[in-house]
């Protein structure tokens, strides 16, 4: 396919949802384009640069008539640069044949920089690519949008976030590229992680069969308790009534990981045995000692008693005010304060410290629950939390709860999904995910015929920390889809404590990577995975 079919006519005639009305269309063709894309920015699949490639940028907007909307479509589709050829041959084409969607992220669904980083990747392997911003625009955090008036939720904007951008994407996506190539994708897949995890998980559940493979990676699912694990920490600090450093909290992380590192076997900088570092590391072991606070132009203070059960409730996770415990917690070796952008983190002038939320799940619990531009959640008390994530799943569970485990009919559609989740994920708890993949198994016990879980130790929130990302899912999910391969072990790169690079692996759940201790050399060949025992994450 060439460039010169990138025009409008070419689009002239797009069979729309029923549900949707087109807008406008425009077309641009592209040339000599190069881009560069880490690893960690295309999620599960390797590095790739590139120069000197040609695609059509098709950009098209359309609405819901009667809820006035706006959402936005992007797709690029590879094509050969010979702009004014009247001979190329459709069937001869730079194309791979196949549909890559790319996810969104906080409160974007799509069209962002990171969807674009996965986009560029997508290109360059030949992949016709799309993202949709659900009608959102650019805008990063949901303010813009969130309310029509005090007291009034956009819910046709959050609807289109939760779910229906995705199902329009799908089916539109698919004809842009039929239009173009004149044949619909062979295979069509997803890559997403945290609210693109969500959006992901949200497709095998609302649009089974729509994508024939699905990346999710730390997806936002159980989304009324994942934002309020955000304010957790936060309204443990408003409990004692005091608010800590956060050099002392990222203190006491540090010291976890460094004690808690070898219990898995291998001194490697990641903490592989998380429920027996809970067990073994008190952080009340460090009340008194003094740190080095970079927050407070390198004071000395002494860690307080306030830090460490602040960072002992978040390991633990969320409990009701009657104190029973009802969420997952993050895992020793995560990163409370990620820099001031994490969820246990404090504003501190002038000796005084107040709580500074989070941003996501503030403005989840600001806009959507107390429907006010000026509510402000800094001091939310359990009670009230409690009570937010009540009316959080009551009045928006079927818009973005995204917990729904019966895929019955996304396994019979013959569809297969893949989640995965860092270990050290410093925003949503692991076990969130591990939970949904236990739901799942509760009903259709044949999961893993369709459906795979990968844990990643030392991989913080969807990529940073000593892990790599699991750059071959990509290629295995395509694998399982097209040639009933079953993804087994998957590689990761792990960068030791002395700098050096480690090839290991991670494994479907429930097994674990094991390293044979004889190995004089740890490298890929030393791991092996092992099935491991896991209780019952359902409450
Ligand atoms: C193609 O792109 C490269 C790198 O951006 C640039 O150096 C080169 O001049 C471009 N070539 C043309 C013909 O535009
Ligand atoms: C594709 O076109 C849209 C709409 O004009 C534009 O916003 C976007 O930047 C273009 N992307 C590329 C890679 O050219
Ligand atoms: C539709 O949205 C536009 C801007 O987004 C606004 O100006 C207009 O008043 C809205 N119309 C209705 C009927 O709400
Ligand atoms: C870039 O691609 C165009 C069209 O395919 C080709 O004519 C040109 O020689 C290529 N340039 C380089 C530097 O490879
Ligand atoms: C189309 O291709 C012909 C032959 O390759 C060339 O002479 C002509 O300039 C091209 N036209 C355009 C508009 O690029
Ligand atoms: C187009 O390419 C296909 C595959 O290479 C070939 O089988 C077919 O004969 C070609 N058609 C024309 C019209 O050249
Ligand atoms: C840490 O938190 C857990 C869960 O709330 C609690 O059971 C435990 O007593 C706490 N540890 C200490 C030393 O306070
Ligand atoms: C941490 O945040 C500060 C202020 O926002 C910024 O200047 C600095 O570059 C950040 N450091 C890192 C390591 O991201
Ligand atoms: C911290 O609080 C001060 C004083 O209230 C405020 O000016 C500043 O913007 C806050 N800093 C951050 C990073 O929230
Ligand atoms: C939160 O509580 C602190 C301490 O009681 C108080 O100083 C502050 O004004 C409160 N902030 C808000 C926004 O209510
Ligand atoms: C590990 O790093 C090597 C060298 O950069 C690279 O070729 C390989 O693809 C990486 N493996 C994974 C799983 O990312």
């Amino acid at each position: 396919m060439s460039l010169h079919l990138c025009n409008p006519s070419t689009f002239a005639s797009l069979l729309l949802p029923i549900s949707t009305s087109l807008l406008s269309l425009t077309t641009a063709p592209v040339t000599n384009f190069s881009a560069s894309v880490p690893a960690a920015y295309r999620l599960t699949a390797p590095a790739i640069s590139y120069t000197n490639l040609s695609f059509c940028n098709v950009t098209l907007s359309y609405t819901h008539p009667g809820q006035n909307d706006s959402i936005i479509i992007e797709a690029w589709l590879p094509a050969s640069a010979l702009l004014n050829s009247t001979t190329t041959n459709r069937s001869t084409s730079i194309w791979n044949s196949r549909l890559l969607a790319a996810g969104g992220g906080g409160y974007q669904a799509g069209r962002f920089e990171l969807s674009y980083e996965g986009m560029k990747g997508a290109i360059g392997e030949g992949y016709a690519t799309i993202t949709t911003d659900a009608g959102l625009g650019y805008s990063i955090t949901s303010r813009e949008w969130a309310l029509l008036s005090e007291g009034n939720v956009d819910l046709y904007k959050l609807q289109n976030l939760g779910s229906v951008s995705l199902g329009d994407m799908g089916v539109i996506g698919k004809e842009v590229v039929e239009a173009f190539y004149g044949k619909k994708p062979e295979y069509s897949y997803w890559n997403g992680c945290s609210q693109g995890g969500r959006q992901g998980v949200m497709l095998a559940q609302r649009y089974p069969g729509l994508f024939d493979g699905i990346l999710a990676g730390a997806p936002a699912v159980y989304w009324s308790e994942a934002l309020g694990g955000f304010e957790w920490p936060q309204v443990v600090m408003k409990e004692m009534g005091k608010w800590p450093n956060s050099c002392e909290v990222s203190a006491i992380g540090e010291e976890a990981t460094r004690q808690c590192d070898g219990l898995d076997g291998v001194v490697d900088g990641i903490v592989g045995d998380v429920e027996g570092c809970l067990d073994s590391f008190d952080p009340f072991e460090m009340v008194g000692i003094e740190i080095d606070c970079t927050d407070l132009e390198g004071r000395k203070v002494q860690i307080t008693e306030e830090a460490a059960a602040v960072v002992n409730k978040t390991w633990h996770g969320r409990e009701r005010a009657d104190g029973r415990q009802v969420w997952y917690g993050l895992t020793p070796g995560s990163d409370l304060i990620v820099n001031g952008s994490g969820i246990a983190v404090t504003n501190c002038t002038d000796g005084r410290c107040v709580g500074k939320p989070n941003p996501l799940g503030k403005d989840w619990f600001e806009l959507f629950i107390a429907k006010s531009s000026t509510f402000n959640v800094v001091n939310l008390s359990r009670i009230e939390l409690d009570r937010f994530i009540q009316t959080s799943k009551q009045e928006f569970g079927s818009f973005v709860q995204t917990d729904d485990p019966d895929l019955t009919e996304f396994r019979r559609q013959g569809s297969k999904m893949i989640t995965w989740h860092g270990l050290i994920d410093q925003l949503l708890s692991p076990k969130a995910t591990e939970r949904y993949y236990q739901q799942v198994s509760a009903i259709l016990p044949e999961t893993q015929e369709f459906y795979r879980h990968y844990e990643v130790p030392g991989l913080a929130h969807c990529f940073g920390g000593p892990s790599g990302n699991p750059t071959g899912l990509l290629g295995q999910l395509r694998a399982w889809v097209e040639e009933d391969m079953v993804p087994e072990a998957s590689p990761v790169n792990v960068t030791r404590l002395d700098g050096q690079i480690e090839a290991r692996i991670v494994c479907p759940y429930p097994q674990k990577p094991k390293l044979d201790t004889s190995c004089a050399e740890p490298s890929g060949g030393c791991w092996s995975c092992e099935d491991v025992a896991r209780p019952s994450l359902v409450v």
